[in-house]
């Protein structure tokens, strides 16, 4: 509704701007609030007093002119001037009521594709190869994919760009120790625990001066093309990338084999920016290594801070694939944003691969660079996340412990569950607990991994907002319903009805908010409050009651079914699946 008024305003503008009442060049950001108290209607607008100078009359005055001016909408029962010169609009409740109808049968849950949509690419996730998944990577996996799920559900083109860690002269060295170990015929079994695999190769290589020899040598062949270290280099990246994707389908996450695009991919195009960063002055030789010296970064010493793209010895960095990553996402695609998950430690390298990327003209500057930056995982303790003698902790363990716990929540709260159905519950609510209480936090801040606090009924958690759509479900099977084939309508009377209609029609800032700003927990906040609101109009307005008129029950079983078509369409855009029963 606040999107309704903003529009209603932008067309009284122009029609202001033509009866010369408003300057041509007047450019107001034209903005509407909700209103705290209802005593002064549901939004208002400063519009006047913003454009009172420029207009030359007094706000009250202008005010008056914007009123008179105002297209006729249904949306609008009444307007006020008040105070200095604000507008109070008051919303017809007839005409939410028909919004709220709309939504409760809509599978997009009242929300537009947007007018002009744009092409996003979206970095995250990002693991390395021969190694476990490590925990910095479960919060770019999980903010990631709710994000890009919501831009693509706006109808932006989204491009998924699974950037792993699979080039470098590790692989020298993890070549030769999987040619070691194919010889004991059980490459694949070790692989099965990369943590090890990786510490193993990495023993080997310091200890074993031939192996190091021969690991080295690997390096170079890789690097030159050859068939056999190819051939070995695949082996591995598809042996993890397999064991990913095992994760990531578990979790119910959207990445498949077809959005990896890693390190390599852009490891043909090094030389040549190089080469292009040289010839434009941009970078020079400094003691054998390329560098690029940024005089918007300073050292320690006062001096502009070198970024170093080419070693002496001729291998390439983690920027310099950085840098033409951000060119291939522009030149490929013609991107308009560019979006990357990445802990906030990584925030100068971003910064300075963009900045070069853009000081060379790689990217115009219509493209945005957005680092999506989320704090540490920590643990109870306020320590980093990690194993008792310090590891790295397994992602796939932590999904098998969330599932054992599940299983006990569950059988616990509802024992004659079994089987199958009691199996299916407690995976759902178990990938939906991690997901969900990484997410309902602010990314920007540390994050503290708390069993108890996900797997609650109470609180801002998945098992409450599971338990709030599955109730609604309970609701339809006592009244023989079904959702989608409610024809009632809405009318809202009582004041717990008006609070959940208004808060069913700020979906769209929940939805705008996570896209814009690429902030999940606005989401989470969002339909935690909705739920609230549904508890609150629930207690208050009974349904399944036998002193409740036809017309009422009608009403506010419709009502149920907006609020669970939203909880519904919320939650899948964070990627988490609804239950009928819990
Ligand atoms: N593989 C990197 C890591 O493990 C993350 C890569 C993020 N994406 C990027 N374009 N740098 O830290």
């Amino acid at each position: 509704m606040k999107e309704h008024i903003q529009h209603l305003l932008e067309q009284t503008i122009s029609s202001l701007k033509d009866q010369a009442v408003i300057p041509q060049d007047a450019a107001p950001r034209v903005q509407v609030d909700r209103t705290k108290d209802k005593s002064h209607g549901d939004v208002a607008t400063n519009l006047a007093m913003m454009l009172a100078k420029p207009a030359g009359k007094n706000p009250r005055e202008l005010a008056q002119l914007i009123i008179d001016n105002l297209p006729a909408s249904d949306l609008v029962a009444k307007t006020e001037i008040a105070g200095p010169g604000f507008i109070n609009f008051f919303i017809d409740s007839g005409h939410q009521a028909r919004q709220v109808e709309a939504i409760a049968s809509d599978p997009r849950a009242g929300i537009a594709p947007v007018e002009q949509p744009q092409i996003i690419v979206s970095d995250y996730s990002a693991p390395n190869v021969a190694k476990e998944m490590a925990v910095h990577h479960i919060r770019s996996t999980v903010i990631g994919d709710a994000v890009t799920r919501t831009l693509e559900f706006l109808g932006h083109k989204v491009t998924r760009a699974n950037h792993i860690g699979d080039w470098g002269t590790q692989f020298g060295m993890l070549i030769a120790y999987m040619e070691k170990v194919e010889g004991e015929n059980d490459a694949e079994m070790k692989l099965s625990d990369l943590e090890a695999f990786y510490l193993e190769a990495k023993k080997c290589y310091d200890e074993d001066p031939e192996f190091g020899e021969r690991a080295r040598n690997y390096v170079v062949k890789l690097q030159s093309g050859d068939a056999y270290c190819e051939k070995m280099w695949r082996k591995l990246v598809d042996i993890t990338m397999e064991q990913n994707q095992a994760i990531y389908d578990r979790l119910g996450v959207s990445l498949t084999n077809e959005d990896v695009a890693g390190e390599s991919t852009y490891n043909p195009m090094l030389p040549e920016i190089v080469a292009d960063l040289l010839e434009q002055g941009l970078a020079v030789k400094d003691q054998g290594a390329t560098v690029v010296y940024l005089d918007e970064f300073k050292g320690k010493d006062g001096n502009a801070m070198g970024v170093i793209i080419r070693k002496r010895d001729g291998g390439y960095l983690y920027t310099t694939t950085d840098i033409a990553a951000a060119k291939y996402r522009y030149d490929n695609y013609r991107a308009d944003r560019l979006l990357y998950f990445i802990d906030s430690r990584q925030a100068q390298h971003l910064q300075q691969a963009w900045l070069i990327a853009r000081k060379a003209g790689y990217l115009p500057d219509s493209t945005t660079t957005e680092h999506c930056a989320f704090g540490m995982m920590l643990g109870k303790d306020g320590k980093p996340f990690k194993t008792r003698s310090g590891g790295t902790v397994k992602l796939s363990g932590l999904l098998e412990e969330a599932h054992q716990r599940a299983l006990k929540l569950i059988g616990e709260k509802n024992p004659d569950l079994q089987g199958e159905e009691l199996e299916h519950i407690a995976h759902t609510v178990a990938m939906a607990s991690v997901k969900y209480s990484d997410l309902s936090k602010n990314r920007t801040t540390d994050y503290v991994f708390d069993w108890d606090n996900m797997l609650t009924f109470e609180g801002n958690t998945a098992p409450y907002m599971l338990y709030a759509y599955s109730r609604i479900q309970s609701i339809f099977r006592k009244a023989g319903v079904q959702a989608d084939q409610l024809d009632g309508s809405v009318t809202l009377t009582h004041e717990k009805e008006q609070a959940l209609a208004n808060k069913l029609l700020q979906f769209n800032d929940a939805v705008q908010g996570v896209a814009n700003k690429g902030m999940p927990h606005l989401m989470c906040s969002y339909l935690f409050e909705l739920a609230g609101a549904f508890m609150s109009f629930y207690e208050a307005c009974p349904i399944n009651k036998e002193e409740v008129s036809a017309e009422d029950k009608a009403s506010r079983l419709r009502l149920c079914a907006a609020t669970a078509n939203t909880l519904k369409v919320g939650l899948g855009l964070l990627g988490i699946e609804t239950l009928e029963r819990m």
